[in-house]
């Protein structure tokens, strides 16, 4: 199976983010908050400074990316959220790209990255119709709980 790598971009790379979110396929999980998300060059520099260079290490984010050619495949991300009283985390992988194992990979990645920050548990707030939820339950998140729009799912590390 191709192995995977967390890579922090640069910012002269973010168009593969915005050519992933602007994706219909790859974003039709989102449906409920209206699918593809726009990511226009001038929004860059913003996203940026909150999600690279974050002094806090409330926000972490990475590219997923295939250890031989370098190239991204999707990308992983946590940050501290107050409402859930814990570090929120998401896994996205390009809908060309799914069923290979990528996504089992970058969620155990980013646990273990997490970990390595010094963050002791992950939640994830999954939509109710999501079939994602199996993938966390494989990499040791159980369920919270459950309300007639999401289950939450939590790991600790
Ligand atoms: C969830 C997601 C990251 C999975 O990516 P992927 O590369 O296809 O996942 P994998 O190939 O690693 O599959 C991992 C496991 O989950 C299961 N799985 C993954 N997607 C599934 C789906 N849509 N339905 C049922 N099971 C699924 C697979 O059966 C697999 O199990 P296995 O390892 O025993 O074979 C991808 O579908 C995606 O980007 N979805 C949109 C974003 C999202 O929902 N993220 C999760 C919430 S933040």
């Amino acid at each position: 199976m191709d192995k995977l790598v967390l890579y922090r971009p640069q910012l002269e790379e973010l168009n593969f983010r915005r050519a992933l979110l602007a994706d219909p396929d790859t974003m039709a999980y989102n449906h409920a908050y209206g699918g593809t998300v726009a990511f226009p060059r001038e929004r860059w520099g913003d996203w940026y400074a909150r999600w690279l260079e974050d002094e806090t290490g409330g926000r972490f984010y990475r590219y997923l990316r295939l250890e031989g050619t370098g190239e991204p495949v999707g990308e992983a991300a946590y940050h501290y959220d107050g409402g859930f009283g814990g570090y929120v985390c998401d896994v996205l992988v390009s809908a060309r790209h799914r069923g290979r194992g990528f996504g089992r990979q970058g969620l155990e990645l980013l646990c273990a990255a997490a970990r390595e920050n010094g963050v002791t548990r992950l939640v994830d707030n999954i939509a109710i119709d999501n079939p994602s939820v199996e993938l966390f339950r494989k990499c040791g998140f159980r369920e919270r709980l459950r309300t007639e729009e999401y289950i939450l799912m939590e790991k600790d590390l």
